[in-house]
């Protein structure tokens, strides 16, 4: 890859879904030898969890799958619009307040994570798991990992169609 892209996975919270979107892309990069070549980071719309890190479920489906979520939860700020290339919404609402505090120019940037699903053509969130089960955690992680098998694939692609 010729350029560095800055990837950034918001949800509401920043402890289920982004940052085991988060975890789950560093592993991906890394294994395709182009850590060097990313900026990952998740965060979330809301400060309710700020601080703390991933919740247990998303640790232990992620450990399952040899992904250790270190990541401390944040809150979305207008900064990064400047600091990332790409920032993908797990679901709708995450991304109309993400649009709602976007300068026009800014909005092109901002995508949902479900556009790099095949699994379910017409489902537009990411399934929020927070009060579910388990075994929705473990949903939401294969639906994630396809997701950004897809996203990789296609930044690739991309760089390569811009670097030639
Ligand atoms: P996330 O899940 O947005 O995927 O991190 C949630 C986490 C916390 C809450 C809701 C969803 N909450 O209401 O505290």
């Amino acid at each position: 890859m010729q350029q560095e892209k800055k990837v950034l996975f918001v949800c509401l919270g920043n402890i289920c879904r982004s940052p085991m979107a988060e975890g789950i892309f560093k592993k991906k990069v890394e294994e395709a030898g182009l850590s060097n070549h990313f900026v990952i980071d998740s965060c979330g719309t809301t400060s309710q969890h700020s601080g703390e890190l991933a919740d247990y479920r998303a640790r232990k489906v992620a450990q399952k799958n040899n992904i250790e979520l270190q990541h401390r939860a944040r809150k979305f700020t207008k900064n990064d619009f400047t600091d990332f290339d790409l920032i993908l919404a797990m679901d709708t609402q995450n991304l109309f307040e993400i649009q709602r505090i976007a300068q026009p120019d800014q909005l092109e940037k901002v995508k949902l994570m479900m556009e790099f699903s095949d699994l379910f053509p017409a489902e537009r969130n990411v399934y929020d798991p927070y009060y579910d089960s388990e075994d929705k955690f473990e949903e939401v992680f294969d639906l994630l990992n396809s997701c950004t098998s897809n996203l990789l694939q296609s930044l690739i692609s991309n760089n390569h169609e811009s670097s030639v």
